[in-house]
């Protein structure tokens, strides 16, 4: 079967497919499904915005693995966060947006018929990517029981002589898990036992509720030895999903052959959004984002309280602006969002859109306006 016959239909295409035809029919639908930040950009970062692209610079190709000055800036912010050191030279790739790196990523490390492991539930961007580069995507369960951690011991029955690659996503997307400093050792030691590179994506590494601040896979690992690479996102840190900027960093070569691969594909960020990114991954930058997640919280205790009150049980998220919920009764998750779309005009995403292991649960996007949070409340006490 050739590869595009082997892609599923993505998700998100679907989803919004069900929400358009239901705003067409008239109601009043919301959207609780895509994690796209009902919030505009901070002010700020417009105004930088609007005086780079003014720069004539600015209007020329980009360098391909990202200006020296946001490079630079990367290494800066993780070494500030996470208090872990990259070599801005060779250790930082950046992107255009982190699902383009994750994407393209088997591209550079995959021959035919590889293996790639990928987590149930996950971002199918995953799965995508893999059939994509010729891969074969083998998903590994991550269960309620465990925090939805993978159980690595498990896995280690799931590694063939072909298996390359392991992805995870930590904060987690769709259940709102956060990996421990434990957990992420012991994930690095795995890839190293087994000859696998560990991907995290970590585009929500900085939605997060109280509590303490998750940690980066970078730093409990030495990108010298041993083969790591995390992708990051600004689109969650700052309401900048449509400008499309990201970064990766990691150990040499992999950045090395992902920036190669990249070569032959694009140009570059366009340099102007570089320089806006550049600022905010600076020390003002961690003001804008407590502001930018600080909406989160009440949401999420409004619509949290109104699926208990409906009597539908919840993961205890730490971070992401997803809730994580029991379909009621456990049923197919398909056919209960399509219940709540026509009952209650309220899109939700079924769990089984994220792998078989999500069957039973659906997850609810916390980014749309106050109101229609509140709205949705009210539509959730009905189910
Ligand atoms: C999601 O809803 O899972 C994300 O917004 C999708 C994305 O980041 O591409």
């Amino acid at each position: 079967m050739g590869r595009l016959a082997q892609l599923p239909p993505y998700l998100f295409a679907e989803i919004d497919a069900a929400r358009r035809a239901a705003a067409q029919a008239g109601r009043d639908v919301v959207d609780l499904g895509i994690g796209d930040p009902d919030r505009p950009t901070p002010e700020i970062l417009l105004e930088a915005m609007a005086a780079a692209v003014r720069q004539p610079a600015h209007h020329r190709y980009a360098a391909d693995r990202g200006s020296a000055a946001l490079r630079q800036a990367i290494a800066d912010y993780l070494l500030r966060r996470q208090g872990v050191t990259v070599d801005a030279e060779r250790e930082v790739q950046v992107l255009i947006g982190s699902k383009e790196g994750l994407a393209h990523l088997p591209l550079a490390l995959l021959e035919s018929g590889d293996e790639v492991l990928v987590p149930d539930p996950g971002y199918p961007v995953y799965t995508q990517a893999t059939i994509l580069a010729g891969g074969v995507p083998r998903p590994f369960p991550l269960d309620p029981e465990r925090g939805f951690l993978p159980d690595l011991e498990g896995l280690a029955g799931r590694i063939g002589p072909r298996t390359r690659l392991l992805y995870l996503n930590y904060p987690n997307n769709p259940t709102g898990a956060i990996a421990p400093p434990d957990f992420l050792r012991q994930a690095v030691r795995f890839g190293e036992q087994h000859g696998l590179v560990v991907v995290n994506d970590a585009a929500y590494l900085e939605v997060v509720l109280d509590g303490e601040r998750p940690r980066s896979l970078l730093s409990v690992a030495s990108l010298a030895e041993q083969r790591i690479v995390e992708f990051h996102s600004l689109s969650k840190m700052f309401n900048m999903t449509g400008w499309r900027i990201g970064f990766a960093a990691g150990s040499a070569d992999l950045i090395r052959d992902l920036g190669r691969v990249k070569q032959s594909i694009d140009s570059g960020v366009f340099g102007a959004i570089q320089a806006v990114a550049a600022a905010a991954l600076g020390p003002e930058g961690d003001a804008l984002r407590t502001a930018v997640m600080a909406v989160y919280g009440p949401r999420r205790r409004l619509v949290q309280a109104a699926l208990e009150e409906a009597g539908i049980a919840v993961f205890p998220a730490s971070a992401t602006f997803y809730v994580w919920a029991r379909v009621p009764g456990g049923g197919d998750s398909l056919a209960f969002c399509r219940r709540v779309l026509e009952e209650q005009a309220l899109v939700l995403t079924p769990g089984i859109g994220f792998g078989a292991q999500g069957e039973g649960w659906f997850r609810l996007s916390l980014t749309a306006p106050d109101a229609r949070i509140a709205a949705a409340a009210e539509r959730l006490r009905r189910l």
